[in-house]
């Protein structure tokens, strides 16, 4: 390390002598990487701008972009944002669990603007992880948390990770082992007319629709388009390995590590640099537990590239190959 970096990280268990110093620590306005079911969020309190401004610090991100914020049950939920039936109807089903909600702002919120990125909009979950529970009811306030990785980075989904990219850069990490589900959070907007998906998550679409009765809209309105950075995981090159990542590989090519997906035997794999499958019996969450970390693994093998075996796009399929497109596009 050539400089100074202002924090020495705590590693905390997430016992109770740790849940109390990462509560006590985010409730002083410093930041705290904890778990959730689908990947490792940065949290600070997301009522408290400065400590807000030390994620977006620590994550080199964009200040613009807003945030998830994390609250303990949907009756938190409802004193930041407005729920109507649709809303309410997704809460109720998916809840604690991999869904984010993008609802009206509430008169009563006390997430700040800054958290919001100034929209009159807020974004917000409720985690289904033992920790991250026990966490939001201690500390007593929403949680803002963007996932634990550098910007553009992949999302990390064990405490390790975390510790890789953000050591020296915050205050603690809560370790609770390796997360579950292993995707972020599908992201629906109801903010009138048919709820919009924003980003294909742990909840698939269909679980969503049949929920709804009817089918969602997609992506973002043209009429917020402009610079109006809506869903920023929504930004072509997000989940940026430093290898060239290679879509519905048929052969891996020399210098490349292969991801592979189901039983499959791709030409040149005896001389891949590295090797690894998302789920050998083809089974869609279980590749989704696994995407992130073994893009990290091959990633640091320093292969050229990482060539990847197609994966099916229904169900969870549609958000593994939603990110694994966004890390194949050219980074630069
Ligand atoms: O699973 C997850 O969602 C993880 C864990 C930590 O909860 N969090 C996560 O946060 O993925 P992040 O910041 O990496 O992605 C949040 C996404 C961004 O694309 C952001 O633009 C969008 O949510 N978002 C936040 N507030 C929004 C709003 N008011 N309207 C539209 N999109 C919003
Ligand atoms: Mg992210």
């Amino acid at each position: 390390m050539t400089s100074a970096l202002p924090f020495d990280t705590e590693m905390l268990a997430p016992d109770a002598a740790g849940m109390a110093r990462a509560a006590q620590l985010l409730r002083t306005g410093s930041v705290v990487a904890f778990p959730t079911e689908t990947v490792y969020g940065l949290g600070a309190d997301a009522t408290d701008p400065r400590a807000v401004a030390g994620i977006y610090e620590a994550k080199g991100r964009p200040r613009f972009n807003p945030l998830i914020a994390h609250v303990a049950n949907l009756a938190a939920a409802e004193s930041e944002g407005v729920f109507a039936d649709d809303a309410r109807r997704l809460a109720e089903a998916f809840w604690p669990g991999p869904l984010t909600l993008v609802v009206p702002l509430a008169a009563t919120a006390r997430v700040c603007d800054l958290a919001r990125a100034g929209l009159p909009s807020i974004a917000l979950r409720v985690p289904d992880h033992p920790v991250a529970k026990a966490l939001l009811h201690a500390v007593d306030r929403p949680v803002a948390a963007p996932s634990a990785n550098p910007s553009g980075r992949i999302s990390p989904t064990r405490a390790a990770h975390v510790a890789h990219d953000m050591a020296g850069k915050i205050a603690a990490i809560l370790d609770g082992g390796a997360t579950q589900v292993g995707l972020e959070s599908t992201i629906v907007a109801c903010l009138g007319g048919v709820p919009r998906l924003l980003r294909p998550g742990g909840v698939s679409r269909e679980k969503l629709e049949a929920v709804l009765g009817f089918p969602l809209t997609d992506g973002i309105p043209a009429s917020a388009a402009p610079s109006a950075p809506v869903a920023p995981g929504m930004l072509t090159s997000h989940y940026a390995p430093r290898a060239r990542v290679r879509l519905d590989a048929v052969a891996i090519n020399p210098g490349e590590a292969a991801l592979l997906f189901g039983s499959v035997s791709p030409g040149g794999l005896d001389n891949a640099v590295a090797v690894r499958n998302l789920s050998e019996a083809g089974d869609l969450r279980e590749a989704a537990t696994n995407l992130f970390s073994a893009m990290r693994a091959l990633d640091e093998t320093g292969a050229t590239g990482i060539a990847v075996t197609p994966v099916p796009e229904h169900g969870l399929g549609a958000a593994i190959t939603d990110r694994l497109r966004r890390a194949a596009a050219d980074h630069g």
